[in-house]
């Protein structure tokens, strides 16, 4: 079910009616480029006399960390460098786009500076690990250069409200994702790695608040076709953007990367659970009135759900050995 004119047109409305909204919120949800930070205030300064010394301390600390916790790392800066990709669709979503490339629509607006800041995540990332030695880069680059040139279709059919809904569960998920790096980098004892994903977190958690204030706006305007979005975007599941990812002798490099991912903690079919009750409640979904059956139905599917993954969650077992060229071929788990 794909979008048509007529469910279009009201989706359309919705999402200019609310376009003032979102102009008086950018700057409160995305921060001026004066006040940012820079993936250089976390990095050795090269330019200084001591930069030696700067490299080795950051080397000196990312060597305790573990070859599992560098494999999931990998696996987030590559997500985060295919951004091209991420810009590319939200530009598809009819009526978030940016027509000339220059718009001072607030849509338009949005789009820009939701890239801006998430540009600085791959690019801190990146050179993190190119300091640290302690991965194969040239072999990351080609699975970034192979997840670009791949894409990736979140199965929103450029419809806004399932792109806000993919959007809402999305960052929601890499600021998890992100937080728990940070505290297995501070266990290990790498201060600089702990500060640089706890910074990309914090930047996820005002991206996570935004899209879903502006879900719950559509909600209010449009609850029916918002609850059955919802629905649908849940029974289609949600994809991670780097499915695609592909490295030329790693098979199954994706799958095998969320493997380890769930095996240290860092994002585990719970965390799939929790997103998804907090989507409802932050949605009100239950208390929703005067629905039509079908949406009833939607609404009773969504508020069981979260129960249901967790039920499946517990009896998830992750095991098994795996070797990633990303740490040369060494074996984790
Ligand atoms: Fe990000
Ligand atoms: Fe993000």
């Amino acid at each position: 079910m794909g979008l048509t004119e007529k469910t279009l047109a009201p989706k359309m409305e919705a999402i200019y009616s609310i376009e003032d909204f979102v102009g008086g919120q950018i700057d409160t949800l995305l921060r001026p480029v004066g006040e940012s930070w820079q993936p250089s205030d976390f990095l050795p300064d090269l330019t200084k006399e001591d930069w030696e010394g700067q490299v080795q301390d950051l080397r000196g600390a990312a060597a305790g960390i573990s070859d599992e916790l560098m494999v999931v790392l990998v696996g987030d800066m590559v997500t985060e460098e295919a951004l091209p990709t991420y810009q590319t669709w939200l530009n598809r979503l009819q009526g978030v786009t940016d027509p000339s490339g220059v718009s001072e629509r607030p849509w338009a607006r949005w789009s820009r500076g939701w890239t801006s800041e998430e540009n600085r995540h791959g690019d801190l990332l990146n050179k993190y690990l190119y300091l640290s030695g302690r991965v194969d880069m040239r072999s990351v680059e080609t699975t970034i250069h192979h997840l670009i040139n791949n894409g990736f279709d979140p199965q929103t059919e450029n419809d806004p409200y399932l792109g806000f809904i993919y959007t809402s569960f999305q960052e929601r998920a890499t600021k998890i994702s992100h937080r728990n790096v940070a505290t297995l980098a501070k266990r290990s004892g790498d201060e600089t790695l702990h500060r640089i994903c706890g910074v990309i977190a914090g930047d996820e958690a005002r991206h996570e608040k935004a899209y879903k204030l502006f879900m719950k706006k559509i909600f209010e305007i449009d609850p029916v076709a918002s609850i059955h979005a919802f629905a649908l975007m849940m029974r289609k599941k949600i994809v991670m953007p780097a499915i695609l990812m592909q490295n030329g002798n790693d098979d199954n490099l994706y799958l095998r990367f969320s493997k380890v991912a769930q095996r240290t903690g860092v994002y585990t079919a719970k965390d799939y659970a929790e997103i998804i009750e907090d989507l409802v409640e932050y949605w009100g979904v239950a208390a929703l009135t005067g629905l039509s059956d079908l949406a009833a139905e939607a609404q009773e599917y969504l508020c069981k759900l979260a129960t249901r993954y967790r039920t499946i969650a517990e009896r998830i077992s992750i095991n098994g050995p795996d070797r990633f060229s990303w740490i040369f071929g060494r074996e984790v788990g």
